[in-house]
């Protein structure tokens, strides 16, 4: 199998901090370095982490379509891999920008973070991106990781072209899959997608958002690999609330959230 990653098989029993099991609990957000998780929405540094060391080899350029407030990039600062992001919040934008040039940590290896202001629906930043690759001699990209909104779950801007002001489920899926083939086109051959979603539950009815997502990332002919399932703790809001959750539910029929989805799948 060709090569995609750093690990030394012959040092193997070494890897204890690589996860190789699809049932992740992560205790504690790991706010070191640069991470500090003000941004509602964001992920913990620990899928981005997860998904780097297991996928890419230093050197590489991993693309992120939401970036958000920069968990992938300053991961990717961390590992010795380059960065190439995109985010219809221009203030995050702005933010990453700015934390770089603050405090630019000089790892082997990383020679540029590229981060643009954009519609990941509209393939002209890929098309952008493609151009600041070709000028650094990169034809493609070496991983993806997606983390859409949650559908409606959160607002994160004002903006119509933004996924969670979608008026629809069908239409928030079809924007999903436009930043999927647009993210496709600047991904190597026999390289991974991971996707980071979770599910949500309205007028009575859970929506399996992870599955759909999935559904439309097997249709573009990715190989699925694996459906990772994490715990989601540590969100303050959620936790005093866990009493009237509780209650509800069992005054109810359903169960309460306390997962979400990582899924990994190659393109061949
Ligand atoms: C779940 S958050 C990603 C958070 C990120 N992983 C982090 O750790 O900060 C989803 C992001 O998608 C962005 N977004 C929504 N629609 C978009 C679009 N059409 N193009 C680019 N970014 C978009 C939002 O602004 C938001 O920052």
């Amino acid at each position: 199998m060709a090569k995609f990653n750093d690990i030394d098989l012959s040092r193997w029993k070494e890897y204890e901090d690589i996860e190789t099991d699809s049932l992740w609990i992560i205790e504690r957000r790991d706010n070191s370095g640069k991470h500090d998780g003000f941004y509602h929405g964001n992920f913990v540094p620990q899928i981005p982490r997860q998904m780097i060391k297991r996928y890419t080899k230093t050197g590489e350029v991993v693309l992120d379509p939401f970036m958000g407030s920069g968990t992938t990039a300053f991961e990717c600062e961390a590992l010795g891999r380059n960065f190439a992001g995109i985010d219809i919040n221009t203030d995050m934008v702005k933010y990453v920008k700015r934390s770089f040039e603050s405090d630019h940590n000089t790892f082997s290896g990383v020679n540029f973070h590229y981060m643009l202001s954009s519609d990941s629906t509209d393939f002209a930043a890929f098309s952008e991106i493609a151009g600041y690759l070709a000028s650094k001699g990169i034809n493609k990209v070496s991983h993806v990781i997606l983390h859409p909104p949650y559908y409606d779950i959160l607002k994160f801007t004002d903006d119509s072209r933004d996924l969670s002001n979608s008026d629809s489920i069908d239409i928030f899926l079809n924007r999903f899959a436009k930043v999927l083939d647009n993210s496709l086109s600047l991904l190597e051959n026999n390289r991974y997608v991971s996707i980071v979603i979770g599910d949500k539950y309205t007028k009575g009815q859970w929506i399996p958002l992870g599955f759909y997502c999935m559904q439309e990332a097997m249709n573009k002919g990715l190989t699925l690999k694996s459906i990772i399932v994490k715990n989601m703790a540590g969100n303050r809001a959620k936790q005093n609330k866990n009493t009237i959750w509780r209650y509800r539910a069992l005054n109810s029929d359903y169960f309460i959230f306390k997962h979400e989805y990582i899924l990994v799948l190659k393109k061949n």
